[in-house]
């Protein structure tokens, strides 16, 4: 990995302070290291060096003393840069002014101003009020590049990083320049129109844009930027868990805008259209205000002390099997541990799930049976860093984890990494892929067992890595002999030739048969999907087959390898490791090992047993609801009566309870059914924690007061527990944390310190975030778990040091001639939207949003892929939970 890897070190002096730099830093870079600020404009931190609008000069003295752009000098030994002598000052104010010649300077109406890097260079270099050069100015109008993008041209500085991000770190290519010379100008790279291009309203270009030319049409006018209180979070929408500023302003209480803040989370300032302008709901008319009861057949307003006697009254006749609760995949850990602790601790039932997808709560084999977690192996950015293969599985990345995507185009154009993309339509990455694998829907099984058979039957193995760390070879070995890739093709609808070359080209790493490294291995491979992919019936066959093409190369417990379902909702991943499934403790612990309930019950004190009956999923409940035996339900944070595919059976379930708590923001479909509903606040209105989908806990901070009368999930049951006789267990959600951290093995040691000092940045000045050298770009991330209290910045890789079980389990799965799971429904998230999220209950509130979808801009799913060469598959149906699917919003 990046940290372990020897890096040649330079010293320079710039401006008599010496400073240490990696060789081929660039002198601005190092200058900015140095805590020493050059003026500049068309270098862009991630992007490469473009030297168009030399206003970077400085002074560079080695043998002799030249003058110089510093954004694409290398630094090299005792060089020595001087950023602030007179023939520097005078370069850098040639540069601004030659800006500044027809520059409407409409500073007052320009929304970028108090941060805008034009002003802030135009008083660093002084340039003088009656600027020679000035000509007459140019007038643009403002105007609409899409729903989401605005521009005022005559602002432009013609720096060109707009068109950069987007084509080097988004891979959209959705803006050009137009003309030449001195009328050149910023266009929309396909037509007049963004719509007609692949852009994906990500907004970077507007982020990145230093004067006020690019603009945010939901921002543009409603606030000036020395208003706006700045509150560091993580986004409540997809498993990335990008890291975000909340830009309140504080008279009115509202978020104005959204933006990513570089070197801060994985993505920096990349965030995905969902992120960027997903935010509306959260002050949506329709927020629920104050408790609802229903008399008289209808929900009316109340009383918080109203709606919780309620509760307090007739929830305890419930106790024991006939009570079931849901959680959210969009709740923080804090919340949903402690509706655990109330469901199994208090109500004494194992009728728990969350909505992370239909089958969750079922499914108990996959992953956990071979490796002993059902977790992602790898972080992201020791993906992006180290692979040299990654194998996409049945899983639209671009609409699910949209910046992991955009990070994965760049590491994959940037480095050479190799891409094979399996999927039964094509897909975004499946442009940029080396090998495109277009199966039949449902035979994802086939084709991953098929391809591992075809790596043993190549010896493409990793003889000593398996004899050290996996069982069950020999018996895996015998059952691969039933997969020929004549059968193979059969069945997944894959020609042989492909099956070959992809077999290679993921055990190899890329490097041909020949390219083993010293230690006997080829090098890493990585394989990544989306984890609703194997949540439906027979899915834990998928799972086994990556993870034999995975240990059967030794690319487990390896950097830029691994095996990795990417939980879709922001907290799927919490959920699990919180026990919000029927056959899970906190920690992943199985409900039926005995010592963990008992260690379990010690740490929570709560005086009964936790009940070991097992307990239903989603499913189940459901079914058990209609047949009368679950007669009350608690349901926070999710959305079933929408979610759910089959809607005669939730209504059918729903209408037969004889109580139903929902907590929410929203008065929901699931909420007309409840006898009670609670409002309960936004992620922007509370504190806690989220990891996730790598396996990072990382810190969601309160930027708002509560919306009307709403609290935290969390509080909420801390009063409905008081209600039910308990003491207040919790005033604020870090101490729920810290009981997770001694509760929950993984979590160990963690606490808001540790997370905020893992997510460190120097702020230089306002508006400006710089990254801190001294943090490792890895640990910088966040808290990978497992955690240990000595050592707090966990675990990008798993398995470095062997399985939990001590060693890896290889689970043969046989081949079937013309096996296709399913009915060729496809159980995976291919059918998922870039601009809403599940049942589209906070997307749906967000009018960008939902003007971005419904307008035709370029968007990751199949029946809206125009701009982005998306082929339609006749296979593809549409249905509930388990796709993803947007039906009705
Ligand atoms: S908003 Fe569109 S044009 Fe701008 S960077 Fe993102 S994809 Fe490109
Ligand atoms: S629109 Fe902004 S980012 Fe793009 S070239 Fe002009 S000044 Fe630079
Ligand atoms: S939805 Fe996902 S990719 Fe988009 S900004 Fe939020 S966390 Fe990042
Ligand atoms: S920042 Fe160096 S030339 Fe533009």
């Amino acid at each position: 990995m990046t940290t372990e890897q020897n890096v040649d070190m330079v010293t320079l002096a710039i401006d008599g302070k010496e400073v240490t730099v990696p060789k081929g830093t660039f002198v601005l870079h190092a200058a900015k290291q140095a805590g020493i600020e050059i003026p500049n404009f068309c270098q862009y931190p991630d992007l490469r060096p473009f030297g168009a609008c030399r206003t970077c000069m400085v002074e560079i003295v080695t043998r002799r003393s030249t003058i110089d752009i510093s954004c694409s000098a290398p630094v090299s030994e005792g060089m020595q840069v001087f950023t602030r002598s007179r023939k520097v000052l005078d370069a850098q104010r040639f540069a601004v002014e030659s800006l500044l010649v027809d520059h409407p300077i409409d500073c007052p109406i320009c929304d970028k101003s108090g941060e805008c890097e034009l002003q802030n260079h135009a008083y660093y270099t002084n340039v003088r009020v009656d600027n020679p050069l000035a000509r007459p100015k140019m007038s643009w109008e403002y105007e609409t590049l899409s729903e989401s993008v605005m521009i005022k041209r005559d602002r432009c500085v013609l720096c060109g990083r707009c068109v950069r991000v987007c084509d080097e770190l988004v891979g959209a290519t959705a803006l050009a320049w137009a003309d030449r010379g001195f009328q050149s100008y910023i266009d929309a790279a396909f037509g007049e129109d963004l719509k007609d291009s692949p852009c994906v309203s990500c907004g970077l270009c507007i982020e990145v844009c230093p004067v006020g030319a690019l603009l945010n049409t939901s921002y543009h006018d409603t606030a000036r930027a020395w208003f706006l209180k700045r509150v560091q979070t993580v986004c409540t929408f997809c498993g990335v868990g990008c890291n975000m500023e909340l830009h309140v302003e504080e008279s009115t209480g509202q978020i104005k805008r959204i933006i990513g803040t570089q070197d801060s989370g994985l993505n920096g300032e990349q965030l995905c259209a969902r992120g960027f302008f997903g935010f509306e709901f959260v002050q949506g008319k329709d927020r629920l205000q104050t408790p609802l009861v229903r008399k008289d057949g209808e929900l009316r307003e109340s009383t918080w002390e109203e709606a919780l006697a309620l509760i307090a009254q007739r929830l305890p006749e419930y106790r024991g099997d006939s009570f079931a609760g849901i959680a959210g995949a969009h709740n923080t850990n804090e919340e949903n541990y402690l509706f655990n602790k109330f469901v199994r601790g208090v109500m004494g039932s194992n009728h728990i799930d969350h909505d992370a997808g239909v089958g969750q709560g079922v499914r108990q084999a996959g992953l956990r049976d071979v490796f002993g977690s059902d977790a992602p192996t790898n972080a992201f950015l020791d993906i992006f860093e180290n692979a040299r293969c990654v194998l996409i599985l049945g899983s639209n990345l671009s609409a699910t984890h949209p910046v992991f995507s955009y990070k994965l185009q760049t590491a994959i154009r940037r480095k050479g990494i190799k891409l094979i993309v399996a999927a039964p339509q094509a897909l975004p990455l499946s442009q940029i892929a080396d090998i495109n694998l277009q199966y039949r829907a449902g035979a994802e099984a086939d084709l991953l067992n098929g391809l591992a058979a075809l790596v043993a039957q190549r010896d493409l193995v990793a003889h000593d890595y398996l004899a050290e760390f996996v069982d069950g070879v020999d018996a895996w070995k015998q059952t691969a002999r039933t997969y020929t890739a004549e059968g193979i093709a059969t069945n997944t609808g894959v020609p042989v030739a492909l099956l070959e070359q992809a077999a290679e080209l993921y055990a190899t790493g890329g490097a041909g048969v020949d390219g083993r490294l010293e230690d006997g291995l080829f090098p890493p491979s990585s394989i990544v999907f989306s984890a609703g992919l194997s949540l439906r019936d027979g899915g834990e066959e998928i799972e086994y087959g990556a993870a034999a093409l995975a240990l059967l190369t030794g690319n487990v417990g390896r950097s830029g390898a691994g095996v990795n379902p990417l939980k879709v909702a922001n907290n799927g991943q919490g959920a699990l490791d919180m026990g919000c499934v029927p056959f899970l403790l906190p920690g992943e612990r199985l409900l039926e090992d005995a010592d963990s309930r008992r260690e379990l019950e010690r740490a929570w004190g709560l005086g009964d047993p936790l009940p070991s009956r097992p307990g239903l999923g989603l499913e189940g409940m459901l079914q058990a609801a209609c047949a009368g035996r679950i007669r009350a339900m608690y349901i926070m944070g999710s959305n079933p009566a929408q979610a759910h595919g089959n809607s005669q059976v939730v209504n059918e379930a729903l209408s037969n309870l004889e109580f139903l708590v929902v907590q929410d923001m929203f008065r929901t479909p699931t909420a007309e059914y409840a006898d009670v509903v609670l409002p309960a606040c936004s992620w922007a209105e509370k504190d806690g924690t989220y990891t996730s989908a790598e396996r990072r806990i990382q810190r969601v901070n309160k930027a708002l007061t509560n919306h009307g009368e709403s609290i935290p999930d969390w509080t909420i049951l801390v009063h409905v527990l008081e209600g039910m006789g308990f003491e207040r267990l919790y005033t604020a959600s870090d101490q729920i944390l810290a009981e997770i951290a001694t509760v929950v093995p993984r979590y160990a040691g963690v606490d808001r310190r540790s997370l905020e000092r893992a997510g460190t940045v120097v702020t230089l000045r306002p508006g400006k975030v710089y990254r801190n050298p001294s943090i490792d770009p890895v640990k910088r991330l966040g808290v990978h778990w497992p955690t240990t209290e000595s050592d707090p910045h966990g675990t990008p890789v798993l398995y470095k040091d062997g399985f939990p079980g001590g060693k890896a389990r290889l689970i043969p799965v046989s081949f079937r001639q013309g096996n296709v799971m399913g009915d060729g429904v496809y159980g995976g998230t291919i059918n998922v939207s870039l601009y809403h999220q599940g049942t589209g209950t906070m997307t749906s509130r967000c009018p960008t949003l939902v003007s971005l979808h419904e307008n035709g801009a370029a968007d990751s799913s199949p029946e809206r892929g125009r701009g982005v060469g998306m082929l339609q598959s006749p296979n593809l149906k549409q249905s509930g939970y388990s796709t993803g699917q947007l039906t009705d919003i």
